[in-house]
């Protein structure tokens, strides 16, 4: 509408106000926010922006693509790079949730600072900063500790650049609403939140290819189901988790000794406190036919029915 335009050009316009003719370095990460400023600022300063978005190894199936496919016909200049290898090396044998938030932050810095080298020299770096966060951060910990994996605090002097957060005054759905404008695809737009750890968090305990592997797939069935049957959007968050969990059961004569995935979806409006969505039973039935005929390293599927407290969302 009129007043999301109007919003657009200003933001475009107080971009091009601060940058002048410098160049400027982003973060992506694949989701709204990052996704939209990346957008935002090619609108704003073309090809003076360099966006890098570091694929962990720990992303879902396809993401990545629908990332690349999203931004580049869209003008922004984007840099992909696999940085797979150096994660699963550093994470090798990690099974300590926090742990495991520690060295992919670590990691990231130092992947995003190698790229920051080998594209730059930039003058700023962007963010995509929202006024909660903003809100949050003055209080101390909270968002902008959850958030600190993409909030690239940590880069050496050399590497110190001036803050673009042109996102600052906004709420999320006003984001949505510029992101719809600049043409961003819905399934990209109205995506749940996904940790900045990605699967690492979702896969319990020690990770390897071969269980990222196996709860790419469990996920995939999951997250399309919903899509399929319309329930996507009436979830704060849905996710797929891998348990360490094996458990004896039968397929045709043979006995099977395979994992357990855990579902889960919330419906939260602040996701500090959030209920188990109400998933219709012959949807959770289909769901764990699908997963169980499709995942043959899958035997047992359950739905976690716990509010949050006392648990978490994630369950590392
Ligand atoms: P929990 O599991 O604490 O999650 O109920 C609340 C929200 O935060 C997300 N989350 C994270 N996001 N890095 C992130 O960027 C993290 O380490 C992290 N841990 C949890 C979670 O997906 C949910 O939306």
């Amino acid at each position: 509408d009129w007043n999301t335009e109007h919003i657009v050009e200003e933001l475009v316009e107080g971009v091009r106000a601060q940058v002048g003719e410098g160049r400027v370095l982003l973060a992506i990460s694949g989701g709204v926010d990052s996704s939209t400023l990346g957008l935002l600022l090619a609108r704003a300063v073309g090809e003076r922006l360099t966006a890098v978005f570091i694929d962990h190894g720990l992303l879902r199936l396809g993401e990545r693509e629908q990332v690349e496919a999203a931004l580049k016909p869209l003008g922004v200049n984007l840099i992909t790079v696999d940085a797979h290898t150096e994660f699963m090396a550093a994470l090798d044998g990690v099974s300590d949730p926090e742990q495991k938030r520690k060295i992919i932050g670590r990691e990231f810095i130092r992947a995003f600072e190698r790229e920051a080298r080998t594209h730059g020299p930039f003058d700023f770096l962007a963010q995509g900063t929202l006024y909660p966060d903003v809100i949050e951060s003055a209080g101390g910990e909270g968002a902008a500790n959850i958030k600190s994996h993409h909030n690239v605090g940590g880069l050496p002097d050399d590497l110190q650049f001036k803050l673009v957060e042109p996102f600052r005054t906004l709420f999320k759905d006003e984001v949505r609403a510029i992101a719809g404008l600049l043409g961003l695809p819905d399934h990209i737009r109205m995506r749940h939140p996904f940790p900045g750890p990605g699967l690492a968090i979702r896969c319990l305990g020690a990770i390897s290819e071969e269980k990222l592997d196996i709860l790419r797939r469990v996920d995939d069935i999951f997250i399309s189901g919903l899509r399929e049957f319309g329930l996507y959007d009436g979830c704060s968050q849905a996710l797929a988790i891998l348990t360490p969990i094996q458990s004896v059961g039968v397929m045709g004569d043979e006995r099977t000794y395979s994992y357990t995935a855990a579902l889960r979806a919330v419906t939260t409006d602040d996701f500090m406190t959030a209920e188990w969505a109400r998933l219709p039973y012959d949807f959770l039935a289909t769901m764990s036919n699908r997963i169980v005929n499709q995942v043959h390293e899958i035997n047992r599927v359950v739905y976690d029915i716990t509010g949050k407290p006392p648990a978490t969302i994630e369950w590392e």
